[in-house]
């Protein structure tokens, strides 16, 4: 089976994916990639224990604004979304904020710097920031392949993802 046309086929690390930019009516299917999320993966994404999805935070995950955000689907089983990347704007003025999740059955692939590239290409120029926290050995290392230097800072770690203008290999893979 192929990817529909205009969506992006990719081919990492054994794993298939299609990918695309999110659209008004994908928030069921972010919200499902989401529901799926393992209590280890929940923390990691939001840095505390997230038993369940509060309305607030279905809302501010399905409230798609300008920012990018791109999806990828499961390219064995069409229509499951497995991963999703997004760049936040800050509402106070200071850098953008990259997130980047993938589903726990499809973690380990390299789709998690592939999604994060998308994002970051979409991106208005300007500096974008990763926040990990403590305990998440993958997306530090996700952060040290792409080349960007963690600091500690109030009980995280904090990296510049990007300092200025759109880069193509930003997160070391080209948009
Ligand atoms: C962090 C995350 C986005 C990485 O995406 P990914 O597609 O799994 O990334 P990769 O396949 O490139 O893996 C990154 C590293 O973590 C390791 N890894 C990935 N999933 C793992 C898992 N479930 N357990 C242990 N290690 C894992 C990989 O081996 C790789 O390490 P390496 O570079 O030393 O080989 C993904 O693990 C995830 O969604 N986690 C939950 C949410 C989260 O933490 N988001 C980031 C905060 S913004």
């Amino acid at each position: 089976m192929s990817a529909p046309s205009g969506w992006i086929e990719v081919a990492v690390g054994g794993l298939a994916a299609w990918l695309r930019r999110a659209g008004p009516g994908d928030g069921p299917a972010v919200l499902e990639l989401y529901e799926s999320l393992g209590d280890t993966s929940r923390y990691a994404r939001f840095g505390q224990a997230t038993p369940r999805l509060t309305a607030t935070l279905r809302r501010s995950l399905t409230d798609f604004g300008p920012d990018p955000l791109w999806l990828a689907f499961d390219g064995a089983s069409a229509g499951r979304c497995v991963g999703e990347a997004r760049v936040v704007r800050s509402r106070h003025g200071g850098p953008a904020e990259l997130a980047i999740t993938v589903a726990d059955a499809h973690q380990g692939h390299g789709l998690g710097a592939v999604l994060g590239a998308l994002a970051l290409a979409d991106a208005d120029a300007g500096p974008i920031t990763v926040t990990i926290a403590a305990d998440n050995g993958p997306a530090r290392r996700l952060a040290a392949r792409a080349g960007v230097a963690l600091r500690w800072q109030d009980g995280a770690h904090v990296g510049r993802v990007r300092q200025g203008p759109p880069h193509p290999y930003d997160l070391g893979c080209a948009s």
